[in-house]
């Protein structure tokens, strides 16, 4: 609620200045020289970073529980900047098999250019992992819960085996938003937000954090410098001004969430909920002992659904736009259209992923009723 605020800097004014920058002056060589050596302030040129910005990395840090955060311009540039700190030609990384789409381009499609190796695995592995390290494993990505299918995964089980082998551990925290999951309490080296979804919160704006402990600050603030990653000032203000509002968000993408998943767990049309706080859900009884809430997004998995079945549940739906994003005041309905490699997974077609928005639950779920009203009748 407070972390990043510092009116007592700022002429008692609680939200921060958006400094726009590009460039930087200083009065002497000695300001420049120190200005240079000074690891949180040193602004020396508008791509390195803004005082808006930083505020906007301390909340972060302090959610996350890391020692810093680098903002850069989006949730996949954040993923970019965690995976390409650690990796180089020749090595072999794990990816989880419900990693968010284009997290698997990254790893299977880029990165191999530079002759990395991507091996993905089951999310419910476990300890397993130990299976698939090899002596050039050099980094695991995990994404818990996917954000179509929604396994939660032992994070525990896989940051004690991996780091046995000197295997980092990169994270998407987004779903838990940094606050329903602590990644560094659970050996997580690095926790990935795409601040567009919850902190940001009102759909205007792209952004993302890179969150790491100091033992990482070199890499890893490098790594986004030389990619020239940054995050831009009004976009770093929109995220610090959304976490003012995060706790009272989530606890109602929560409530409503879970409200919407237990009515379609009722419904007769409906084969599975895919919803970490329901106790079919893979993964459920880890996310009970790690999790301390669950956000607004899951998925349902219709029994039948036509394509023309699909097209009107989603086409008539008034309050669930159809869109491929997920964090903000609205809700959104998209189809599932899950890429596996080393799991199972059968139902593109007759998966529907919701956000719960902050609307009232009583009429989003008389808009779904008709809307399962409509996929039925379509046959
Ligand atoms: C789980 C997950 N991670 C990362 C991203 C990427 O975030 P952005 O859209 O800000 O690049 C998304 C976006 O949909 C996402 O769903």
């Amino acid at each position: 609620m407070h972390a990043g605020s510092h009116p007592e800097k700022n002429h008692g004014i609680v939200n921060p200045a958006i400094y726009h920058a590009s460039t930087v002056s200083y009065p002497t060589m000695k300001d420049f020289e120190e200005k240079r050596a000074d690891p949180i302030n040193n602004f020396l040129y508008g791509r390195h970073g803004t005082p808006t910005a930083r505020d906007f990395q301390e909340a972060v840090a302090t959610i996350e529980g890391g020692d810093r955060t680098v903002a850069v311009g989006s949730g996949l540039a954040a993923i970019s900047v965690a995976m390409l700190a650690f990796v180089g030609t020749g090595d072999h990384v794990l990816v989880c098999d419900n990693a968010y789409g284009p997290t698997r381009r990254l790893c299977e499609d880029f990165l191999k250019r530079f002759g990395v190796e991507t091996t993905y695995y089951d999310p419910l592995i476990g300890a397993g992992i130990e299976d698939l390290i090899r002596p050039n494993t050099n980094t695991i990505y995990v994404e818990s819960p996917g954000s179509h299918t929604f396994e939660i995964q032992d994070i525990p089980a896989i940051t004690d085996t991996v780091h046995k082998h000197g295997v980092k551990v990169v994270m998407d925290n987004t779903w838990s938003a940094g606050y329903y999951f602590k990644p560094f309490d659970h050996g997580v080296d690095v926790s990935v937000q795409a601040a567009t979804k919850y902190y940001v919160a009102h759909s205007d704006a792209m952004l993302g954090t890179v969150t790491f402990m100091e033992k990482d600050t070199e890499t890893v603030i490098d790594t986004a410098r030389v990619l020239g990653n940054n995050a831009a000032p009004d976009d770093a203000y929109l995220g610090l001004r959304g976490m003012r509002t995060l706790s009272a968000r989530l606890a109602r993408h929560q409530k409503t969430g879970l409200q919407l998943a237990e009515w379609f767990k009722g419904r007769p049309e409906v084969d599975r909920v895919l919803h970490p706080a329901l106790p079919d859900c893979p993964g459920h009884k880890i996310w009970q002992r790690d999790f301390t809430g669950s956000s607004g997004l899951f998925s349902v998995v219709f029994k039948k659904c036509s394509p023309a079945g699909m097209a009107a549940l989603v086409d008539g739906l008034e309050l669930f736009a159809l869109g491929g994003s997920w964090g903000g005041f609205e809700s959104l309905v998209l189809p599932t259209n899950a890429t596996r490699t080393v799991t199972e997974w059968h139902d593109n077609g007759r998966c529907v992923r919701f956000h719960a928005g902050l609307e009232d639950p009583d009429d989003l779920i008389e808009d779904l009723a008709a809307g399962v009203k409509r996929l039925t009748a379509a046959g």
